[in-house]
């Protein structure tokens, strides 16, 4: 892995202005390259301001949305409809307005009966989709939590010590509410190609020094377990999160 990237932004919206022209770059770069990209979404605060800037112009008409896959970095085990529902987030900001094959979006299929099962065949999509596309995630676009987690990997939590060959992993007890979720395991998002950490407010500024400079003890701050073998990870920040850096 190459050394990991930092940049910080005056404010928000010039966080997430950025983020959606680093997106674009690398999706158009990752078409060029390969014929497709497949993208991995996150919940959280910042990724409605980046959709919502990349389904309008200017970068709308610059993302061959044709060659794109999206899947999701985690989700919480409700209903598609429900207003905790990631995959509700991303049709509402993004998926909604853009000319995407529907047969190319793939959320967790949180309709099945149980989580576990959920992870077993989302595991299995994962699985395949990453056969297609040379074997990683082309863009990865994390969060993290004030207490560090990441995904839904939360501190000392057993989904850190998934195994190296499971790709999605059901999560209970995880102290974000709602506290069932699926989320895409440590060896697999290890697996992305560029992984874009999107982190802002002052609530964030101790851990995110601690994840950046402290002692690597990832099982208490699981941003840090993010290290992809074959791939880049960047932060982006502003000024509030950064402040401890
Ligand atoms: C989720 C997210 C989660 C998020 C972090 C940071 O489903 O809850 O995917 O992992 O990325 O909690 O979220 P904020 O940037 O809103 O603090």
């Amino acid at each position: 892995m190459d050394a990991p990237q930092t940049f910080i932004f005056a404010t928000l919206d010039e966080l997430a202005e950025a983020a959606a022209v680093q997106i674009t770059t690398a999706i158009k770069a990752a078409v060029q390259e390969r014929g497709h990209c497949l993208i991995a979404l996150s919940g959280g605060n910042i990724p409605p301001r980046v959709h919502h800037i990349i389904s309008i112009l200017p970068l709308r008409t610059q993302i061959p949305w044709h060659a794109l896959s999206i899947i999701w970095v985690d989700e919480r085990y409700v209903p598609f409809d429900s207003p905790d529902s990631n995959y509700l987030l991303a049709r509402q900001t993004l998926l909604d307005h853009i000319p995407i094959p529907s047969d190319q979006i793939y959320p967790v299929p949180t309709y099945y009966a149980t989580p576990e099962l959920a992870a077993t065949v989302y595991d299995r999509q994962i699985q395949a989709l990453l056969a297609t596309h040379g074997g990683q995630i082309d863009i990865a676009i994390l969060g993290m939590g004030a207490d560090g987690h990441t995904a839904s990997l939360f501190p000392n939590h057993p989904a850190l010590n998934a195994a190296a060959n499971q790709h999605v992993i059901a999560v209970s007890n995880a102290p974000k509410p709602p506290p069932t979720r699926i989320s895409l395991t440590p060896s697999v998002l290890n697996r992305s190609r560029l992984v874009l950490f999107l982190v802002a407010g002052a609530d964030k500024a101790a851990m995110l020094a601690a994840a950046l400079h402290g002692p690597h003890t990832p099982t208490d701050i699981p941003a840090q377990i993010i290290h992809p073998t074959n791939g880049q990870v960047v932060w982006m920040l502003d000024t509030d999160a950064a402040a401890n850096l």
